[in-house]
């Protein structure tokens, strides 16, 4: 699409190694030199601002600036479905989601966020781009994919791609899978059979794999995604 102004959106866009560009048109658009475009879709409300603010100087800190994450224990945020990253910022402060590192990690973090900042945190992450994919062993990718697509009959356990969808991409509030670091999912995998998380839907879906299957599966989830 071809634009003759520049909107807020577009500065989210710079990459973060162009810091003195980014300053520069900060500055302009501070300046009221660019236009912010229409007020629905640009002008960045004070929760925006807050929340561009919380990303860059804390969350990037665990979740890496744009949400993609360097630690396999800390959760890409990165093209995650919208209403899901805001359901979780809000479980973790109503501590409906109390795993040990929830509880250690993101209840003091979302305990200081407000609901127009965890809308527009979420907001700010689901438009970062995804994570590069990541290959692992290839006889547990096969196995993982087979399950995610046809699911465990034997077990009960149904296609995961039923609620995930076929690119494990997410659909509303069923969360993205794609890219995500393995072992953050097998953890979410056990802690939701063990009921440490709340996730009604899926602790009676995924109840009966054996741990074996979900390393399989997280092996071929994280294996999804722009330059596996
Ligand atoms: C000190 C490290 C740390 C910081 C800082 C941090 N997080 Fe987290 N975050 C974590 C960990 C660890 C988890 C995984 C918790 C678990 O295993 O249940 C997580 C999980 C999440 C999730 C759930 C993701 C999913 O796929 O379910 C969201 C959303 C989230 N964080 C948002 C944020 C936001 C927004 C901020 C900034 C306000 C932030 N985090 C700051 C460590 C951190
Ligand atoms: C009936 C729908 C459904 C099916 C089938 C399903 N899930 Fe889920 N899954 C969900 C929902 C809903 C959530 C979000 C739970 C929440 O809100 O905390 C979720 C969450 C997850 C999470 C946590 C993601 C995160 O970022 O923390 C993982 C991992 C996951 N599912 C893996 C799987 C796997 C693997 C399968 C197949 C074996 C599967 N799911 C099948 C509905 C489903």
């Amino acid at each position: 699409m071809h634009r003759n102004t520049l909107l807020w959106s577009d500065l989210k866009r710079v990459p973060p190694s162009f810091p003195r560009l980014l300053r520069a048109l900060a500055g302009l658009m501070a300046l009221g030199a660019l236009t912010a475009g229409p007020a629905s879709a640009a002008q960045p409300t004070q929760a925006d601002k807050q929340a561009e603010q919380l990303a860059a100087t804390v969350c990037a800190s665990c979740h890496g600036t744009d949400g993609r994450s360097s630690v396999a224990s800390f959760p890409d945020l990165a093209a995650q479905r919208p209403d899901y990253l805001e359901a979780q910022i809000k479980a973790f402060r109503d501590q409906s989601r109390a795993d040990p590192d929830a509880q250690a990690y993101m209840w003091g973090m979302a305990a200081q966020v407000n609901d127009a900042v965890a809308h527009a945190l979420a907001e700010h992450y689901a438009a970062q781009h995804a994570a590069a994919g990541v290959r692992g062993d290839p006889r547990l990718l096969a196995q993982g994919r087979q399950i995610y697509q046809r699911g465990v009959p034997a077990l009960g356990v149904p296609p995961c791609s039923a609620c995930h969808g076929d690119q494990a991409q997410g659909m509303g509030a069923m969360p993205r899978l794609a890219g995500q670091h393995a072992p953050y999912i097998v953890k979410q995998i056990l802690v939701i059979q063990r009921v440490l998380r709340e996730a009604p839907v899926m602790h009676g879906v995924i109840r009966d794999l054996t741990r074996p299957q979900i390393e399989a599966v997280a092996t071929y989830l994280q294996s999804i995604g722009p330059g596996a």
